[in-house]
């Protein structure tokens, strides 16, 4: 997940086989989703989500793959489809300057490129280190032996141990995508995480990811060298983030990282265009609750440019996030009324910059000299920013290649706050343009200790509970497919289907 670390070790074949065996489940389901029968409730006639991003367009696909073609879907986007994905533009090229890269295990994100048509875009090859502000304390080799060497030089059995947790994790997290296409769902996170790992899922959701390492044997030396500059470069954060949080982080930086070809968004419209929902431009205020002939109905208000309006649901998905002032969503009618979510997002500041580095900075005066396509950094009070890699557009011909160090490049820089001059100067010799997108890009995970619920009101879903547990395009699409199943499951009363205990078993025979 989040930014690109360049493999420090392949992939452990171990991994590769659990994606063929894992890829098989995906598209085996629609059997088990045979249309209501007669006795059964009324299909919905209409379902309203609200947010345009990769977690409301991947909801609306999967609620039209469960409830069929004649539910008429509304999305609510107040801005623009897409989201937190999304792109800006240098020299008529687009890069992307939110959501970046994905793992190759994301096997609900590679469904829906090959659903749309869409090419990954491959990774284009570049090393990276580590910069503690005056050095580069780990550098990554054209030598996989060395590197190897290195590594182990430096942190001994840390980085093997490092390894096979993350690859526990993965593993089992990985059991999600056949309880979904069995049609199971889960009506709380808890439970959810519970099914695939047991209370120690749980349980790393309310630990940091440091504990969790030390625990297993990793080393606080390693941690401080390697992990901060991982999560630092992934979620902005320490490594005090939630364990489960932090897993998903470091299986990111093991690389095997790919892009969607034309930029990570046209996932969002792809989806949008193929489930022919209705988007609505306009924002949503307010959801009140109806009561009509002991039928529920949901209203909800919105702003557009011609004013306000509102509509009636039967069922409603909240694709965005609640806790954010700026989403304002206020909840009318509700008995017991639906508290208050806390916590708050974590800033994240994108500068697209078009110039020259200053490879000085760095320790290399002469700039053609200057190795590394990605610079991580350690947690050091003179740093004033997280990571910074040469970045490649979205659409990479078959010559592509990328900039060497000494030509004007396009750079992605990510900080904590705006870059001000001075230090746009100190880490680029000039520069001909800089774009600056201010992203609450993931939770703040310190900020709140539990996680919210997935459920709000009996057919009033909150799809983007998930990020509290860990935030990334895939971690959406698998809160989508939960929501969609879970949507349907009790509408038409499937109880057996909703947090069903012993998955692995009931799975294994129902083959
Ligand atoms: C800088 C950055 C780097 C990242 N890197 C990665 C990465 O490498 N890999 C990865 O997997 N993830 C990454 N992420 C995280 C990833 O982008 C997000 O987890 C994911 O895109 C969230 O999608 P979403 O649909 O849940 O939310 P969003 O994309 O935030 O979508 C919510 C949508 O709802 C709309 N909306 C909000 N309120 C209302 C309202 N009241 N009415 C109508 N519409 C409303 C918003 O305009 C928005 O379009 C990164 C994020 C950022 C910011
Ligand atoms: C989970 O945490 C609880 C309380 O902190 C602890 O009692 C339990 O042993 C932990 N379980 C596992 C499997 O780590
Ligand atoms: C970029 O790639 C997308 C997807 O393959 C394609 O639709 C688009 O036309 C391409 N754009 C350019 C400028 O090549
Ligand atoms: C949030 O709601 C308050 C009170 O209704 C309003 O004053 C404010 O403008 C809203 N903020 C946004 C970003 O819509
Ligand atoms: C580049 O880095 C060097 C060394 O840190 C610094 O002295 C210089 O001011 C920086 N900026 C430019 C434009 O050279």
């Amino acid at each position: 997940m989040m930014a690109a670390f360049p493999p420090l070790l392949p992939p452990a074949p171990r991994l590769l086989l659990l994606l063929t065996v894992a890829a098989g489940w995906v598209g085996k389901e629609p059997a088990a989703f045979a249309a209501a029968t007669a006795g059964d409730p009324a299909p919905p006639g209409k379902i309203a989500v609200i947010g345009g991003g990769i977690g409301g367009s991947s909801v609306a696909h999967f609620l039209q793959q469960h409830f069929g073609p004649q539910v008429q879907l509304d999305v609510y986007e107040k801005d623009t489809v897409g989201g937190r994905l999304s792109t800006v533009t240098v020299n008529k090229q687009q890069y992307e300057s939110g959501g970046a890269s994905i793992h190759a295990l994301s096997l609900h994100m590679q469904d829906f490129v090959k659903l749309l048509g869409l090419k990954h875009r491959r990774e284009v090859a570049g090393k990276s280190a580590i910069f503690n502000g005056e050095q580069f304390v780990l550098e990554e080799t054209d030598w996989y032996l060395l590197n190897l060497f290195r590594l182990w030089w430096h942190y001994g059995m840390s980085f093997l141990r490092l390894q096979m947790w993350v690859e526990e994790v993965m593993e089992k997290f990985m059991r999600i995508y056949k309880y979904q296409a069995h049609g199971y769902s889960f009506s709380r996170l808890e439970v959810l995480l519970h099914s695939l790992g047991g209370d120690t899922f749980v349980n790393m959701t309310q630990r940091t990811v440091a504990e969790s390492l030390l625990e297993v044997g990793v080393t606080q030396r390693f941690i401080d060298d390697v992990i901060v500059a991982i999560l630092r470069a992934g979620y902005g954060q320490s490594v005090l983030v939630p364990a489960f949080a932090g897993a998903m982080s470091i299986a990111g930086a093991q690389g095997n990282m790919w892009a969607v070809e034309g930029g990570n968004k046209m996932v969002c419209s792809g989806l949008l265009r193929l489930t022919k929902a209705n988007i609505i431009q306009a924002t949503v205020t307010a959801i009140s609750l109806h009561n009509s002939e002991g039928k529920t109905f949901y209203q909800v208000h919105y702003e557009d440019e011609e004013g306000q309006g509102s509509s009636f649901y039967d069922i409603v998905v909240i694709a965005t996030q609640l806790h954010d002032s700026k989403n304002n969503i206020t909840f009318q009618n509700f008995d017991p009324p639906i508290a208050e979510f806390p916590g708050v997002f974590h800033t994240t500041v994108t500068s697209i910059v078009h110039g020259y580095l200053n490879s000085s900075y760095f320790g290399f005066p002469d700039p053609k000299l200057f190795p590394f396509a990605s610079v991580l950094t350690t947690d050091t009070p003179a740093l004033f920013f997280n990571s910074m890699d040469n970045i490649c557009p979205v659409n990479i011909s078959g010559v592509f290649r990328r900039k060497q160090p000494q030509e004007a490049a396009v750079w992605r820089v990510h900080s904590q706050r705006p870059l001000d001059k001075p230090e746009l100067k100190i880490l680029f010799r000039s520069y001909y343009s800089v774009q600056v997108t201010e992203w609450q890009a993931y939770p703040d995970y310190e900020s709140a200790k539990t996680l919210p619920p997935i459920i709000l009101h009996n057919n009033l879903y909150y799809l983007n509970s998930v990020e509290w547990a860990a935030g990334s395009m895939e971690m959406a699409a698998v809160a989508a497919k939960n929501v969609a199943l879970l949507a349907y499951n009790y509408w038409y009363h499937d109880l057996e289907k909703i947090d069903q205990k012993d998955l692995m078993h009931k799975v294994k025979t129902e083959l």
